[in-house]
């Protein structure tokens, strides 16, 4: 489809829309069951009000942070995702060099179509993070672990909330795996030396299976010790959407937690994160940085996930759809329309530096209702 110039994420979607092989976009752009947290991730977003505070000098706007010590000149990010080179060839690679140029967080996939080492040695000076799964073979996940560590990744995100994975109906309609053409790179590397091989030689089917069920559904907030056991590296848990899981994963040691619901990808009628994320807040406390992804899909967005106690705001399909468009230029568009996007909120709303967003610059529609 023609379309104009690309003015917002809206418009990257809609170009992904029409432009990916149906399969790919229905992998990308579904959820779990019958999608209901997938939606309203983003309508969730609509539903909150800024209360702005006028005329003050906001000649200048600061977007620089730090997350878990590490300076970044934008507070969003990109979230992990697996099987990135179905958007285009460079996939994780190309994400990863975007956010470089951009001042932005990467957290690379345990289940990406490129390897630590290729993201690392593409992007050195970008603040990447590595996702893990629990894994039922410990050498291996050790393995890989430590292969982040050297490869130049500062923290390891674990993601918590996928046991087992969700039921996505349109991925199940379509039969959907990986394409012959691509590998999950981190775990190729790995299979070349691990005890579990199946065998070499085999085919993408069995290869598909083979990593599913390396995923190990037995995984507990110990393994954040585990983590540190086997790395030096912080650990975040990813996931997160009420106050007692948030309580659990500090106390097991986490250092960071991210709220997040895999994009309604896993289990379905969860909170939309932007509701999650004041509970979880709460109950951490000042001390321990909170992350949000889940339906952002404009600065806006980031601004109300800012004052409602994010550090830090992160995005998964805005990324891809860039990435679908044109690869690294076509995500660091992205990122640089959010970015542009936050930087006018704050101004009109009268906020000058993304580490002190007030809380009360935005309030649930609710407020004005109870009027
Ligand atoms: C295609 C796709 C693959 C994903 N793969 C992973 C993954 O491997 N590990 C993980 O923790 N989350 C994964 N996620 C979830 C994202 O990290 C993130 O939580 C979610 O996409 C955020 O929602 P958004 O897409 O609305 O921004 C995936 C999401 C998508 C869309």
């Amino acid at each position: 489809m023609a379309m104009s110039r690309l003015v917002c994420v809206g418009d990257y979607e809609q170009y992904a829309e029409h432009n990916l092989p149906n399969a790919v976009r229905q992998y990308f752009n579904s959820g779990a069951n019958y999608e209901q947290t997938y939606a309203d991730n983003v309508a969730a977003f609509k539903r909150y009000r800024f209360r702005p505070r006028y005329m003050r000098d906001m000649s200048e706007r600061n977007l620089t942070t730090s997350l878990l010590g590490h300076d970044v000149t934008s507070p969003i990010g990109v979230s992990p995702m697996s099987m990135c080179r179905l958007a285009h060839p460079d996939g994780e690679v190309a994400l990863a060099k975007a956010c470089e140029s951009e001042g932005s967080c990467f957290c690379l996939s345990m289940a990406a179509t490129s390897s630590v080492e290729e993201v690392g040695q593409a992007a050195p000076g970008c603040t990447r993070w590595f996702q893990v799964h629990v894994l039922k073979d410990r050498d291996m996940m050790r393995r890989m672990v430590q292969r982040a560590q050297r490869a130049g990744f500062t923290a390891l995100v674990l993601t918590v909330d996928c046991a087992v994975h969700g039921k996505r109906y349109k991925d199940l309609r379509n039969q959907f795996s990986l394409p012959p053409h691509l590998k999950l790179s981190n775990f190729e590397e790995e299979l070349k030396r691990a005890k579990s091989v199946v065998a070499t030689g085999q085919s993408k089917e069995e290869w598909g299976r083979f990593v599913n069920q390396a995923f190990s559904p037995a995984h507990t907030w110990q393994d954040i010790q585990w983590l540190k056991s086997v790395s030096h590296l912080p650990v975040v848990a990813k996931g997160v959407v009420t106050a007692w899981d948030a309580l659990e994963a500090v106390q097991h040691g986490a250092d960071a937690v991210w709220v997040s619901n895999h994009g309604g990808r896993e289990l379905d009628c969860l909170p939309a994160t932007i509701d999650a994320l004041t509970e979880v807040c709460q109950a951490v406390g000042d001390k321990t940085e909170v992350y949000l992804d889940g339906g952002v899909r404009s600065g806006l967005d980031i601004l109300k996930a800012l004052s409602r106690g994010a550090r830090a705001v992160y995005c998964g399909r805005p990324a891809l759809w860039g990435l679908a468009k044109d690869g690294e230029a076509g995500t660091s568009d992205v990122l640089q329309i959010l970015k542009e996007e936050l930087s006018v909120g704050m101004a009109l709303a009268g906020v000058k530096d993304v580490q002190h967003v007030p809380t009360e610059l935005v309030v649930h529609q609710s407020f004005y209702s109870a009027l």
